[in-house]
């Protein structure tokens, strides 16, 4: 399959792994990169320029085929080293990076005079718009139902994507609720030129975390997600245990008095705990509503095979016979 984005980054197929924060190691990158897709490793989870230099060192052992880093730009306090960040990505080589979060513009006349490509994920058309004019190559569009940060607008993609499709010149990916080879065929009627998975690629073998987390996915319906951090617009999508109903309690409680402080203990310092040591329950992590499709833990060739398989399928048979 060709799209605009197999061409932009030179890959096999249209299908990206969106970065995750302690999932998005070089494991798991270099295998979706292995079985022609995009892997991307997750910047900050790295937390210092020098251990990201040497996740990506480790990456390109595993893999010669294109990769990508996420930069994740968040306002915090105490803001990681982001001009370090982006140093050893230049420096490693890298030529695809994800941004996301805040507006990447200050970075980019940096990433772009070392020939790397910016892919900018937003979750808003205005977003979207506004990376095609500071000059990002592609974007990476994520909907209402995706994992992590849908943004506060709670559009989903059967009216973001074409909505992208009519105002975007730039190629971008549909983000969020995207599992088979049925996501990838509509992504791509919706308008878009690829796809980008997280919680998808998080159920896979290769993604290096506890496997508490990747049965917690197989096990959930599409009804287990829900909205935490709403009232603090700072919305994320995260998969229902008890520390999530927990944080939701408060918020009904503070109302439109709730702090950050006020959940905080809920919330910090759970990926770790979470992804490497398998306590699942023990406070809110990202995951989409697409865990509803998510029946089996393949290996990512197995999956991206599968995929691209059924898309040719529904292409060639399903949609071709309906006419
Ligand atoms: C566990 C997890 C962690 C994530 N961490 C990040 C992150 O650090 N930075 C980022 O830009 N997106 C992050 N995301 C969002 C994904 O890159 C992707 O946009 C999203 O998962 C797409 O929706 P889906 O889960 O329905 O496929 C995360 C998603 C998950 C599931």
């Amino acid at each position: 399959m060709k799209t605009r984005i197999t061409e932009l980054l030179g890959i096999r197929h249209p299908i990206i792994q969106g970065g995750m924060h302690f999932v998005g190691y070089a494991e798991l990158a270099a295998a979706v990169s292995n079985a022609g897709g995009l892997g991307i490793i997750t910047g900050l989870t790295q937390k210092t320029p020098d251990k990201l230099a040497a996740e990506i060192e480790r990456c390109k052992g595993l893999t010669d085929k294109p990769f990508g880093v996420n930069l994740t730009f968040l306002p915090m306090m105490d803001a990681p080293d982001y001009p370090g960040l982006v140093q050893a990505v230049i420096e490693g080589g890298v030529k695809i990076v994800e941004t996301a979060g805040n507006n990447p513009a200050e970075y980019l006349p940096a990433l772009k005079d070392a020939g790397i490509k910016v892919i900018h994920k937003c979750t808003a058309v205005r977003h979207a718009l506004k990376a095609q004019k500071i000059g990002c190559d592609a974007a990476s569009v994520d909907g209402f139902e995706c994992g992590g940060h849908p943004g506060e607008d709670d559009i989903p993609n059967m009216i973001l994507l074409p909505r992208a499709a009519d105002e975007l010149e730039i190629p971008f990916v549909a983000s969020g609720g995207m599992a088979d080879g049925r996501s990838l065929v509509a992504a791509l009627a919706l308008g878009a030129d690829g796809m980008n998975m997280g919680t998808r690629f998080l159920a896979t073998r290769e993604a290096p975390v506890h496997d508490n987390v990747k049965q917690a996915i197989v096990a959930a319906s599409e009804r287990d997600t829900r909205l935490i951090m709403k009232p603090i617009r700072n919305t994320e999508r995260v998969l229902r245990n008890p520390s999530v109903d927990r944080v939701l309690d408060i918020e009904r409680d503070r109302g439109s008095d709730l702090h950050f402080d006020d959940i905080a203990s809920e919330v910090v310092g759970v990926y770790p705990r979470v992804m490497l040591e398998g306590q699942a329950d023990s406070g809110p992590w990202s995951c989409g509503m697409v865990a509803g499709l998510i029946n089996d833990i393949p290996t990512c060739q197995e999956l991206i095979d599968r995929i691209m398989t059924e898309a040719d399928g529904i292409i060639r048979e399903r949609l071709a016979n309906a006419l």
